[in-house]
């Protein structure tokens, strides 16, 4: 998988990538991330990338040129799956998205910044329109690691034991269960006695009732939401 990312403020995202799991799926080949700098297509000496906005008001807007040239230079060199606006007016991001973006090929996520991008790119470049909570944040870039981070730790190979990703909280609609490592007691608290009983039956049934337990008093909501 290939992810390009477009912003003007690139190296906000260096180090989520530079690290961990998101380095290591990149040193296997398995995926790569390219940010890139809408400055390098700034327009004029001065680079620029963003104008007033029609009709007055305050704020910057990002101008359709720099934009459009670098989408279509990286178009050039592949067909892209998705090009994504990162916003906080778009749809909610969530693992049924992120399962959904991680079987791409190619994926074009563009950070927008001050008022946001000008209208045309929405209605004729971008694909997809995504927003990772109802807060504002100050731009687009760690809002487009999250969602790259997501992504990538659900492309096979990514996590040693591949099948953990399957058991994460949301992949089938509920939160994970309480989980517990060695010593079985400190300070007097107990690890649950079921998770040392080694009946695995047992412990299983044990675990998926907690996991709905846990559903119902903190996101019932969940609950009542599609299947992933
Ligand atoms: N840019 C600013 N805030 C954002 C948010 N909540 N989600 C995605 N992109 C954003």
């Amino acid at each position: 998988m290939r992810i390009d990312i477009i912003s003007a403020q690139p190296r906000l995202m260096d180090s989520p990538f530079e690290h961990s799991i998101l380095k290591r799926a990149q040193e296997k080949g398995l995926v790569s991330v390219h940010l890139h700098d809408l400055k390098e297509y700034g327009i004029g000496k001065h680079n620029q990338i963003d104008d007033y906005q029609f009709g007055g008001g305050a704020g910057m807007v990002m101008m359709v040129e720099p934009i459009l040239n670098l989408i279509q230079d990286l178009s050039k060199e592949r067909n892209y799956d998705e090009i994504i606006y990162m916003t906080p007016d778009g749809a909610l991001f969530d693992q049924k998205t992120a399962n959904n973006l991680s079987l791409k090929e190619n994926i074009i996520i563009l950070c927008g910044h001050y008022k946001g991008v000008d209208q045309r790119l929405r209605d004729h470049v971008i694909t997809k329109e995504i927003s990772i909570g109802s807060y504002v944040l100050s731009g687009g870039e760690l809002a487009a690691a999250v969602v790259s981070d997501a992504i990538i730790r659900l492309i096979p190979g990514v996590l040693n034991d591949e099948s953990s990703a399957l058991y994460d909280s949301f992949q089938d609609n509920l939160l994970a269960p309480p989980v517990y490592t060695r010593p079985a007691e400190i300070n007097g608290w107990k690890v649950p006695e079921i998770l040392t009983s080694g009946n695995f039956p047992k412990i299983e049934a044990w675990r998926e009732a907690k996991a709905l337990e846990i559903t119902k008093e903190r996101r019932p909501d969940l609950l009542e939401g599609d299947s992933l």
